[in-house]
């Protein structure tokens, strides 16, 4: 084992691959996609175009983005046997453990997405039917992940599937198949539209957070995309990682009111509660997108009304940003800090706030899912070395004879 060193615990400080995807400034509290900073990309671009820059590596001409919008809303049907899938899930099941399955459930029907059966030379550089095969899956399941996710929130609301009509964008077709109540000619709210699109835009990649390793790493053995998906999904679902927005709001719910957030703040230094939506393993400062997250979430209020968990939320906030508990320890809020309170305003339950984090993230995990299988040299599996530290030799003893 000469030269093996372990990495810090969790990855600490270690870097696995070179990318030109995102770029973050943890100190400085920078994020880029494909350079593009993501206050500017948050205003001026949409979720779907700044999908094919993650992914393309540049802006869309107006061509581009007609065909790759017209593709991945193309692709956004799911075969009606997907409904007996939905429907064989017990009445509350969380929808995490529903969209992660299904993307699994979905590479069943794509056997031209699977190496194993196409042979190893799927998806390689410079062959233009295997990179036409490559689009094609990227397009199925970035147009596929809204719908999966809808199905999983209509099946557990008893409600039929419905199919938004055209001329909807991604983020709109979503919003429509989520809200749609049977009424004629229902239209989703263009302010919530927007709002959602930003935090989809948001959420869409974050560089080599532990759900997108998940995804290299599954995706390095060379299995289809839509298994590697699905693996990128139950990490996301961890309450550590995308399932805090989920436990943001479950903890100001138990917090009460702002009068209990001292109480609280004691017992989070004395580590009997957890602090969810603050802290980062990058960013020692405030996560850049929190502030885009704030300043959307006052405009949803103004079409949904106020939450009262905005006080506690701001008076815990406030409280923790002056403690040196937190500051000695650079626990700033996070992305989760906020949007939950978005999606809650929204009518969104709970347990489904995750699915809201995965639907976008789906296409960061394809960003850097293409950029492996593209890479110089062809995908090598990624397989870690360890420390060996248990015991030495021994021999075997019988059971009679054990003590
Ligand atoms: C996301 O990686 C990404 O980019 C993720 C993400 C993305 O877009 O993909 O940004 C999305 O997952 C955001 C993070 C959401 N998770 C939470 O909000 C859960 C609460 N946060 C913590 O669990 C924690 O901060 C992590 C998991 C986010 C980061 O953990 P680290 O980097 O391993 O830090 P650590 O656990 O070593 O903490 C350092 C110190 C410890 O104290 P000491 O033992 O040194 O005294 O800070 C303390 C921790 O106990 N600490 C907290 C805390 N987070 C860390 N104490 C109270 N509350 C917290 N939230």
């Amino acid at each position: 084992d000469k030269g093996l060193r372990v990495s810090d615990k969790g990855f600490l400080n270690t870097a696995v691959i070179q990318s030109e995807i995102t770029y973050i400034d943890g100190e400085a509290g920078v994020l880029r996609y494909r350079g593009y900073p993501i206050e500017e990309l948050a205003v001026k671009s949409s979720f779907l175009e700044s999908a094919y820059l993650l992914i393309y590596g540049s802006l869309p001409t107006s061509e581009q983005f007609r065909i790759f919008e017209t593709e991945v809303l193309h692709h956004s049907i799911v075969h009606s046997e997907a409904e007996d899938f939905f429907g064989s899930f017990r009445y509350d099941a969380h929808p995490m453990a529903m969209l992660t399955s299904a993307f699994a459930y979905l590479g069943s029907y794509y056997s031209e997405a699977n190496p194993s059966l196409q042979g190893q030379t799927l998806f390689t550089k410079g062959n233009a039917a295997s990179l036409a095969n490559m689009d094609k899956q990227i397009f199925r399941l970035i147009g596929k992940a809204t719908t999966l996710a809808a199905m999983a929130y209509r099946v557990r609301q008893g409600r039929d599937f419905v199919t938004p009509p055209t001329g909807l964008s991604y983020t709109g077709s979503f919003l429509y198949q989520m809200d749609h109540l049977g009424e004629e000619n229902y239209v989703p709210h263009p302010v919530l539209v927007k709002a959602l699109d930003v935090l989809f835009l948001l959420h869409a990649d974050h560089e080599l957070n532990a759900s997108c390793t998940t995804v290299l790493q599954t995706g390095s053995s060379l299995v289809d995309p839509y298994s590697a998906i699905a693996a990128g999904c139950a990490s996301l679902y961890g309450p550590l990682h995308g399932g805090a927005n989920e436990a943001v709001i479950r903890m100001l719910i138990s917090i009460g009111s702002p009068a209990n957030v001292p109480a609280f703040i004691e017992a989070v230094k004395k580590r009997e509660k957890v602090l969810s939506g603050f802290g980062h393993r990058v960013y020692k400062t405030t996560d850049p997108r929190s502030y885009i997250i704030r300043k959307t979430a006052d405009e949803v209020f103004k079409i949904t009304g106020t939450d009262e968990l905005l006080q506690t939320a701001m008076a815990l906030h406030d409280a923790a940003m002056k403690d040196e508990y937190f500051t000695k320890r650079r626990l700033y809020p996070n992305v989760d800090f906020c949007s939950g309170l978005i999606y809650r305003a929204m009518g969104f339950p709970m347990d489904f706030f995750p699915v809201l984090f995965a639907v976008p993230r789906v296409v960061g995990w394809l960003a850097h899912w293409r950029q492996m299988m593209l890479q110089e040299g062809g995908v090598k599996i990624w397989r870690p070395r360890q420390i060996y530290v248990g015991s030495g030799k021994r021999e075997y003893v019988p059971m009679a004879e054990r003590a």
